[in-house]
Protein backbone atom coordinates (compact mmCIF):
# COMPACT_ATOMS: atom_id res chain seq x y z
CA UNK A 1 0.00 0.00 0.00
CA UNK A 2 1.65 3.18 -0.77
CA UNK A 3 2.26 6.20 1.49
CA UNK A 4 1.62 9.59 0.40
CA UNK A 5 2.02 12.81 3.11
CA UNK A 6 0.48 16.31 2.10
CA UNK A 7 1.29 19.07 4.18
CA UNK A 8 -1.75 21.53 3.32
CA UNK A 9 -4.50 19.32 3.37
CA UNK A 10 -7.27 21.26 5.28
CA UNK A 11 -8.89 23.04 1.97
CA UNK A 12 -8.23 23.47 -1.70
CA UNK A 13 -6.02 20.73 -3.56
CA UNK A 14 -4.43 19.22 -0.75
CA UNK A 15 -7.35 18.11 0.39
CA UNK A 16 -9.06 16.95 -2.80
CA UNK A 17 -5.82 14.84 -3.21
CA UNK A 18 -6.25 13.11 0.02
CA UNK A 19 -9.44 12.15 -0.32
CA UNK A 20 -8.93 11.13 -3.62
CA UNK A 21 -5.60 9.15 -2.61
CA UNK A 22 -7.36 7.52 0.08
CA UNK A 23 -10.60 6.60 -2.11
CA UNK A 24 -7.76 4.64 -3.74
CA UNK A 25 -6.68 2.61 -0.88
CA UNK A 26 -3.80 4.49 0.01
CA UNK A 27 -2.52 5.74 3.34
CA UNK A 28 -2.62 9.14 3.63
CA UNK A 29 -0.82 11.34 6.07
CA UNK A 30 -2.15 15.23 6.10
CA UNK A 31 -1.31 17.99 7.80
CA UNK A 32 -1.87 21.88 7.84
CA UNK A 33 -2.92 24.23 11.07
CA UNK A 34 -6.59 23.53 11.03
CA UNK A 35 -7.29 20.40 12.86
CA UNK A 36 -11.37 19.99 11.88
CA UNK A 37 -11.11 18.94 8.47
CA UNK A 38 -8.47 16.72 8.77
CA UNK A 39 -10.20 14.95 11.25
CA UNK A 40 -13.01 14.65 9.55
CA UNK A 41 -10.94 13.11 6.62
CA UNK A 42 -9.59 10.61 9.25
CA UNK A 43 -12.73 9.81 10.24
CA UNK A 44 -14.29 9.56 6.31
CA UNK A 45 -11.39 6.90 5.45
CA UNK A 46 -10.88 4.97 8.45
CA UNK A 47 -7.12 3.18 8.90
CA UNK A 48 -6.21 5.23 6.09
CA UNK A 49 -5.82 8.57 7.09
CA UNK A 50 -3.75 9.74 9.95
CA UNK A 51 -3.17 13.64 10.75
CA UNK A 52 -1.07 16.06 12.60
CA UNK A 53 -1.71 19.86 13.05
CA UNK A 54 1.58 21.23 11.81
CA UNK A 55 2.42 25.35 11.22
CA UNK A 56 4.94 25.05 8.37
CA UNK A 57 6.58 28.31 10.10
CA UNK A 58 6.47 27.01 13.70
CA UNK A 59 9.48 26.18 15.25
CA UNK A 60 8.52 22.22 15.48
CA UNK A 61 7.49 21.74 11.94
CA UNK A 62 10.13 19.24 11.51
CA UNK A 63 9.53 16.99 14.00
CA UNK A 64 5.60 17.00 13.63
CA UNK A 65 6.17 15.91 10.17
CA UNK A 66 8.73 13.34 10.62
CA UNK A 67 6.15 11.97 13.62
CA UNK A 68 3.34 12.15 11.25
CA UNK A 69 6.01 10.12 9.01
CA UNK A 70 6.55 7.36 11.67
CA UNK A 71 2.82 7.63 12.06
CA UNK A 72 1.99 6.51 8.67
CA UNK A 73 4.88 3.61 8.69
CA UNK A 74 6.98 5.62 5.61
CA UNK A 75 6.67 7.99 3.21
CA UNK A 76 6.66 7.11 -0.51
CA UNK A 77 5.33 10.74 -1.72
CA UNK A 78 5.18 13.73 -0.30
CA UNK A 79 2.70 16.48 -1.71
CA UNK A 80 3.83 20.35 -0.35
CA UNK A 81 0.44 21.56 -1.15
CA UNK A 82 0.85 24.52 1.32
CA UNK A 83 0.40 28.16 0.48
CA UNK A 84 -0.61 31.44 0.70
CA UNK A 85 -0.76 34.70 -1.21
CA UNK A 86 -2.82 37.78 -1.65
CA UNK A 87 -2.82 40.78 -4.22
CA UNK A 88 -0.49 43.78 -2.63
CA UNK A 89 0.02 46.59 -5.14
CA UNK A 90 0.52 48.57 -1.53
CA UNK A 91 3.73 46.48 -0.92
CA UNK A 92 1.88 45.81 2.71
CA UNK A 93 4.73 44.22 4.80
CA UNK A 94 2.44 42.18 6.89
CA UNK A 95 1.33 40.34 3.75
CA UNK A 96 4.44 40.19 1.91
CA UNK A 97 6.00 38.80 5.22
CA UNK A 98 3.38 35.96 5.67
CA UNK A 99 4.06 34.90 2.18
CA UNK A 100 7.52 34.34 2.50
CA UNK A 101 6.96 33.09 5.55
CA UNK A 102 5.26 30.34 4.37
CA UNK A 103 5.98 30.01 1.00
CA UNK A 104 9.78 30.55 1.42
CA UNK A 105 10.93 29.47 4.65
CA UNK A 106 8.05 26.70 5.30
CA UNK A 107 8.25 25.59 2.02
CA UNK A 108 12.17 25.28 2.33
CA UNK A 109 12.07 23.58 6.05
CA UNK A 110 10.08 20.78 5.04
CA UNK A 111 10.90 20.01 1.30
CA UNK A 112 14.75 19.98 2.97
CA UNK A 113 13.35 17.86 5.62
CA UNK A 114 11.50 14.93 3.56
CA UNK A 115 14.93 15.44 1.25
CA UNK A 116 17.42 14.30 4.36
CA UNK A 117 14.33 11.65 5.15
CA UNK A 118 15.04 10.45 1.67
CA UNK A 119 18.85 10.66 1.93
CA UNK A 120 18.84 8.60 4.79
CA UNK A 121 16.03 5.47 4.05
CA UNK A 122 15.00 5.54 0.59
CA UNK A 123 17.93 4.53 -1.24
CA UNK A 124 15.75 0.78 -2.51
CA UNK A 125 12.37 2.03 -3.49
CA UNK A 126 12.06 5.73 -5.05
CA UNK A 127 10.95 8.58 -2.74
CA UNK A 128 9.21 11.19 -4.35
CA UNK A 129 9.22 15.16 -3.61
CA UNK A 130 6.57 17.02 -5.53
CA UNK A 131 5.16 20.51 -4.29
CA UNK A 132 2.46 22.73 -5.78
CA UNK A 133 4.19 26.01 -7.19
CA UNK A 134 2.36 28.01 -9.70
CA UNK A 135 2.46 29.64 -13.06
CA UNK A 136 3.19 32.79 -10.93
CA UNK A 137 6.78 32.19 -11.09
CA UNK A 138 7.12 32.37 -14.70
CA UNK A 139 7.54 36.38 -14.11
CA UNK A 140 7.58 38.83 -11.77
CA UNK A 141 3.82 39.91 -11.40
CA UNK A 142 3.44 43.71 -10.38
CA UNK A 143 0.32 42.87 -8.06
CA UNK A 144 2.10 40.00 -6.53
CA UNK A 145 5.33 40.79 -6.32
CA UNK A 146 6.42 38.71 -3.53
CA UNK A 147 3.52 36.07 -4.62
CA UNK A 148 5.72 35.61 -7.64
CA UNK A 149 8.89 35.70 -6.72
CA UNK A 150 8.19 33.48 -3.78
CA UNK A 151 6.93 30.46 -6.78
CA UNK A 152 10.31 31.55 -8.71
CA UNK A 153 12.42 30.68 -5.64
CA UNK A 154 10.34 27.23 -4.90
CA UNK A 155 10.73 26.67 -8.88
CA UNK A 156 15.07 27.22 -8.33
CA UNK A 157 15.02 25.34 -5.44
CA UNK A 158 13.19 22.47 -6.43
CA UNK A 159 15.77 22.29 -9.40
CA UNK A 160 18.63 22.65 -7.35
CA UNK A 161 17.49 19.78 -5.02
CA UNK A 162 17.12 17.64 -8.14
CA UNK A 163 20.68 18.42 -9.11
CA UNK A 164 22.26 17.72 -5.17
CA UNK A 165 19.77 14.16 -5.75
CA UNK A 166 21.80 13.57 -8.77
CA UNK A 167 25.48 14.29 -7.18
CA UNK A 168 24.59 12.19 -4.26
CA UNK A 169 22.56 9.35 -5.82
CA UNK A 170 19.81 9.76 -3.22
CA UNK A 171 16.68 8.28 -5.06
CA UNK A 172 14.45 10.45 -5.19
CA UNK A 173 11.77 12.24 -8.00
CA UNK A 174 11.73 16.02 -7.66
CA UNK A 175 8.16 17.03 -8.68
CA UNK A 176 7.56 20.73 -9.16
CA UNK A 177 3.45 21.12 -10.59
CA UNK A 178 2.67 24.64 -11.87
CA UNK A 179 -1.53 25.10 -11.62
CA UNK A 180 -2.84 28.36 -13.62
CA UNK A 181 -5.94 29.72 -11.60
CA UNK A 182 -7.93 27.42 -9.50
CA UNK A 183 -11.28 27.36 -7.77
CA UNK A 184 -9.96 26.93 -4.21
CA UNK A 185 -10.33 29.30 -1.07
CA UNK A 186 -7.07 31.15 -2.34
CA UNK A 187 -8.98 32.71 -4.78
CA UNK A 188 -11.30 33.64 -2.23
CA UNK A 189 -15.06 33.16 -4.52
CA UNK A 190 -13.34 35.50 -7.47
CA UNK A 191 -13.04 34.39 -10.94
CA UNK A 192 -9.99 34.83 -13.22
CA UNK A 193 -9.43 34.20 -16.82
CA UNK A 194 -8.78 30.83 -17.92
CA UNK A 195 -9.78 29.43 -13.89
CA UNK A 196 -9.92 25.57 -13.49
CA UNK A 197 -12.55 23.61 -11.41
CA UNK A 198 -10.45 21.27 -8.66
CA UNK A 199 -12.48 18.87 -10.41
CA UNK A 200 -10.56 19.10 -13.52
CA UNK A 201 -7.63 20.19 -11.91
CA UNK A 202 -7.32 17.20 -9.11
CA UNK A 203 -6.77 14.11 -11.97
CA UNK A 204 -3.80 15.97 -13.85
CA UNK A 205 -1.85 16.81 -10.47
CA UNK A 206 -2.02 13.20 -9.48
CA UNK A 207 -1.23 12.14 -12.36
CA UNK A 208 2.05 14.33 -12.03
CA UNK A 209 3.04 12.81 -8.97
CA UNK A 210 2.45 9.63 -9.51
CA UNK A 211 4.88 10.14 -13.22
CA UNK A 212 7.52 11.86 -10.76
CA UNK A 213 7.99 14.27 -13.93
CA UNK A 214 10.24 17.13 -13.18
CA UNK A 215 7.87 19.77 -14.40
CA UNK A 216 4.05 19.55 -15.11
CA UNK A 217 2.21 22.60 -16.18
CA UNK A 218 -1.87 22.40 -15.34
CA UNK A 219 -3.24 22.64 -17.62
CA UNK A 220 -1.74 22.84 -21.67
CA UNK A 221 -3.50 26.10 -22.05
CA UNK A 222 -1.74 27.55 -19.35
CA UNK A 223 1.82 25.61 -20.76
CA UNK A 224 0.99 28.00 -24.01
CA UNK A 225 0.22 31.35 -22.01
CA UNK A 226 3.45 30.89 -19.67
CA UNK A 227 5.55 30.04 -22.95
CA UNK A 228 4.32 32.81 -24.55
CA UNK A 229 4.75 35.20 -21.62
CA UNK A 230 8.81 34.19 -21.20
CA UNK A 231 8.93 35.81 -24.84
CA UNK A 232 7.73 39.41 -23.81
CA UNK A 233 10.58 41.36 -23.13
CA UNK A 234 11.06 43.24 -20.35
CA UNK A 235 10.24 46.73 -21.72
CA UNK A 236 6.73 45.49 -23.34
CA UNK A 237 6.27 43.40 -19.91
CA UNK A 238 6.53 46.27 -17.64
CA UNK A 239 3.06 47.53 -19.37
CA UNK A 240 1.60 44.36 -18.96
CA UNK A 241 -1.48 44.00 -16.82
CA UNK A 242 -2.42 40.78 -14.86
CA UNK A 243 -4.77 39.75 -12.56
CA UNK A 244 -3.80 37.12 -10.56
CA UNK A 245 -4.87 34.98 -7.44
CA UNK A 246 -6.45 37.61 -5.85
CA UNK A 247 -7.16 38.61 -1.76
CA UNK A 248 -7.37 35.74 0.57
CA UNK A 249 -8.99 37.19 4.13
CA UNK A 250 -7.12 34.23 6.17
N1 LIG B 1 -5.73 28.43 -6.33
C1 LIG B 1 -4.94 28.82 -7.32
O1 LIG B 1 -5.36 29.52 -8.27
C2 LIG B 1 -3.50 28.40 -7.34
C3 LIG B 1 -2.81 28.46 -8.56
C4 LIG B 1 -1.49 28.06 -8.61
C5 LIG B 1 -0.85 27.62 -7.47
N2 LIG B 1 -1.54 27.57 -6.29
C6 LIG B 1 -0.81 27.09 -5.11
O2 LIG B 1 -1.39 25.87 -4.70
C7 LIG B 1 -1.11 25.65 -3.30
C8 LIG B 1 -2.40 25.21 -2.62
O3 LIG B 1 -3.31 26.30 -2.60
P1 LIG B 1 -4.88 26.17 -2.79
O4 LIG B 1 -5.22 26.93 -4.01
O5 LIG B 1 -5.31 24.75 -2.66
O6 LIG B 1 -5.34 27.08 -1.56
P2 LIG B 1 -5.97 26.82 -0.14
O7 LIG B 1 -7.27 26.10 -0.25
O8 LIG B 1 -5.94 28.13 0.54
O9 LIG B 1 -4.95 25.80 0.59
C9 LIG B 1 -3.81 26.24 1.23
C10 LIG B 1 -3.40 25.19 2.25
O10 LIG B 1 -2.19 25.64 2.84
C11 LIG B 1 -2.30 25.48 4.24
N3 LIG B 1 -1.43 26.41 4.94
C12 LIG B 1 -1.37 27.77 4.82
N4 LIG B 1 -0.49 28.27 5.69
C13 LIG B 1 0.03 27.22 6.37
C14 LIG B 1 0.98 27.08 7.41
N5 LIG B 1 1.58 28.17 7.96
N6 LIG B 1 1.29 25.84 7.87
C15 LIG B 1 0.68 24.76 7.34
N7 LIG B 1 -0.23 24.81 6.37
C16 LIG B 1 -0.55 26.03 5.89
C17 LIG B 1 -3.77 25.75 4.53
O11 LIG B 1 -4.14 25.15 5.75
P3 LIG B 1 -4.34 25.94 7.15
O12 LIG B 1 -4.80 27.34 6.83
O13 LIG B 1 -5.34 25.09 7.87
O14 LIG B 1 -3.00 25.90 7.80
C18 LIG B 1 -4.41 25.00 3.37
O15 LIG B 1 -4.57 23.64 3.69
C19 LIG B 1 -0.53 26.98 -2.80
O16 LIG B 1 0.88 26.90 -2.74
C20 LIG B 1 -0.89 27.98 -3.90
O17 LIG B 1 0.03 29.04 -3.98
C21 LIG B 1 -2.85 27.94 -6.21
Amino acid sequence: MKRIIIIGASSGMGQRVAADFARLGWRVGVAARTEEPLRKLKEQYPGRVEYTTLDVTAEDAVDRFYNLIETLGGMDYLLYAAGCGWRNPELDRALDRRTLDVNVIGFTTIVNAAYKYYKDTANVTRGHIAAITSVAGTKGIGISATYSASKRYQWTYLQALDQLAHQQHVNVAITDIRPGFVDTPLLNGNSYPLEMSIDYVAPRLEKAILRGKRVAVIDSRWAVVTALWRLIPDPLWRKVSIEIEKDDTK
